[in-house]
């Protein structure tokens, strides 16, 4: 598809047909389908860079990010099992499977919500800007060859493993967002919603 620009002086935003294909064939790729090494240093900083240009109401920037690779995703793996027997009364061997849910991909980026009480912007607002967050870090993963998925999961609204990320009460954790290579062969698709079935052109009618 041919994208034609808005204005024929336009220069700071030319059509761009390549990012709107991106943005078309973006899909999750299952965490089993990644792998190592996943995205080096270098690129990390340029997702979380993306994650932080989005829209941001009172330019408040109410998220931050934690990064685990390695060792430290194990680390938080300890401690959704710990949580998931003392929050749950889960049995040892339940646990122990959870255990393997920070390791699943070869890096993770919790993206933390913490909105500001003290602006007068609602809490929803900021909120929303969290999710945009998450959803450009997708996005720059994609354009830069790497495989993601967004999951939250009962790990992140566990107490106890917000405690252990070191969150305060008034934060949550917005996505678990897990990166890696590509395995061989396409990731599945899964039908798109029908933009027609979603969308209302015009006002509404009133009885
Ligand atoms: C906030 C949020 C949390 C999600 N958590 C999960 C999850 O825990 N498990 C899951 O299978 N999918 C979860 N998903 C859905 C996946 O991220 C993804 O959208 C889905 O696998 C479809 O893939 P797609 O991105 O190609 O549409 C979540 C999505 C969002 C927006």
């Amino acid at each position: 598809m041919s994208v034609k620009p808005s204005s024929a002086k336009q220069t700071f935003n030319p059509p761009c047909d390549h990012t709107y294909d991106l943005l078309m064939r973006r899909r999750s790729v299952k965490t089993r389908d990644m792998r190592a090494p996943g995205p080096d240093d270098t690129v990390v900083t340029k997702i979380l860079a993306a994650g932080m240009r989005v829209p941001d109401h009172g330019k408040i920037a109410p998220w931050r990010f934690i990064v685990l690779r390695g060792d430290d995703r194990a680390k938080l793996g300890d401690v959704i099992a710990t949580s998931l027997v003392a929050e749950n009364e889960t049995s040892e061997k339940i646990a122990d499977k959870m255990r393997g849910y920070a390791t699943q991909a070869p890096v993770l980026i919790v993206a933390v919500s913490c909105p500001s009480g003290d602006r007068p912007i609602p809490l929803w607002e900021q909120e929303l800007s969290s999710g945009a967050a998450c959803q450009n870090m997708l996005i720059a993963a994609t354009a830069l060859g790497f495989a993601s998925q967004w999951l939250t999961g009962w790990a992140s609204y566990s107490p106890g493993v917000c405690r252990g990320l070191g969150l305060t009460t008034d934060e949550k954790i917005a996505g678990f967002m897990f990166f890696g290579n590509h395995a061989d062969g396409e990731p599945t698709e899964r039908p798109r919603p029908d933009p027609a079935a979603h969308t209302r052109w015009g006002y509404p009618d009133s009885e």
